[in-house]
């Protein structure tokens, strides 16, 4: 039984991995930039395509190695065709078109949204859990915030996204003002749990239009009035100090440098995303009589969130991807294109990287 090779290079991962029929993920490796870009507070794409270009060779290799498969293995090669960043998704797209050319293989473009997806489909179908459709889809992570609904092979229906930031750049924003670095979910999902929400008081989004729809400009503004409005200086320089020693702080560490009224403000902070993800969510569940909810994308590692979607408070079950799945990786990509690769559907290598690739 063939397997797919699956290539993921859409924004600061490089990411291989090989992927059976059945789920298995036989391997799946993620080399992370997140050393080259933390120290300017986001991705920067050119350094991106470059750390790509250095990386896709051996990842790709280590992903076959791991998986102890030989070309002949291969069934097909799948890589993400967009959305993201254009250099960076050339490089990944050319490499797989490489190997398809030389090996005669059939090249599968997969829209990097739909991995995320998948993502949740490959974990519920590895634990024998059936996720049953139609589903409603939230993808959010630092590039997008989307809200779709699933009925099944590639139905999906856009229901509501974002009109500003993703949930993951608010995170990234809000924590590169506060001193807190890159990436900024983690961090501050961390530091959450030790402050008192309500001490302080954020906006929610009021939204025109689509109530789907999600905003989260206003609230990083309102964050950066907090701050503007105290005397901050001298603890956010603390905690760039610390960044710049060690570039991955313990949790006490950071509680060193962070006063109460701050650890506040983040754990307010975290409480207005997660509403304001789940609210609609809620809604959209209620409207459309959906049966399942899928979270994925880097923010759905948050603890936060995860909890939050489990209390009960939504009209049917939630599934998340395990952590290693959630933010990018290959594996995701292999697995969206097994129902195209079982429907025959390929790709020929006119197939262009696509920076704003729709869904639906
Ligand atoms: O899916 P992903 O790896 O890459 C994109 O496609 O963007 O998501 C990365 C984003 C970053 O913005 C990061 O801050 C956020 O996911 N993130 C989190 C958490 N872990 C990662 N946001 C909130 N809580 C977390 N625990
Ligand atoms: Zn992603």
């Amino acid at each position: 039984m063939p397997f797919i090779l699956g290539i993921e290079t859409s924004c600061d991962e490089t990411a291989a991995a090989v992927v059976a029929r059945d789920g298995e993920v036989l391997s799946s490796v993620v080399a992370s930039q997140l050393d080259v870009h933390g120290r300017y507070g986001g991705v920067v794409p050119e350094l991106a395509s470059r750390e790509h270009l250095r990386a896709i060779v051996p990842v790709v290799r280590q992903a076959m190695q791991d998986a102890h498969a030989s070309w002949a293995d291969l069934g097909a090669v799948a890589a993400t065709a967009g959305p993201g960043l254009v250099g960076s998704l050339l490089v990944g797209l050319t490499f797989a078109k490489g190997i398809c050319a030389v090996r005669r293989l059939p090249l599968i473009g997969v829209n990097h949204l739909e991995g995320h997806i998948h993502a949740v489909v490959l974990d519920a179908r590895r634990s024998g859990e059936e996720i049953e459709l139609p589903a409603l889809a939230l993808v959010a992570s630092g590039g997008h915030t989307h809200l779709f609904l699933w009925t099944g092979g590639e139905k999906y229906q856009l229901l509501g996204r974002t009109r500003d930031d993703a949930a993951g750049e608010a995170y990234d924003k809000v924590a590169k003002l506060l001193g807190f670095g890159y990436p900024g979910g983690p961090v501050l999902d961390m530091l959450a749990p030790h402050g008192d929400p309500e001490a302080v008081d954020l906006p929610m989004a009021r939204m025109k239009g689509n109530p789907l729809d999600f905003s989260f400009s206003g609230l990083k503004t309102a964050v950066l009035r907090w701050v503007q409005s105290r005397e901050m200086e001298t603890e956010i320089a603390a905690r760039r100090e610390l960044l710049r020693r060690n570039p991955r702080p313990t949790l006490e560490q950071w509680l060193e440098v962070t006063p109460q009224t701050t650890l506040n403000l983040v754990a307010a902070f975290q409480q207005v995303v997660v509403e304001e993800l789940l609210k609609r969510v809620e809604r959209a569940a209620e409207e459309t009589g959906a049966r399942s909810v899928i979270i994925s994308g880097g923010v759905a590692c948050n603890a936060g969130l995860r909890r939050a979607a489990h209390s009960g408070r939504l009209p049917c079950p939630a599934y998340f991807p395990t952590p290693h799945l959630s933010t990018d990786n290959a594996a995701m990509i292999a697995a969206a294109a097994w129902p195209k690769f079982e429907r025959g559907e390929f790709d020929d290598f006119s197939l262009k990287a696509q920076a704003n690739l729709a869904l639906a």
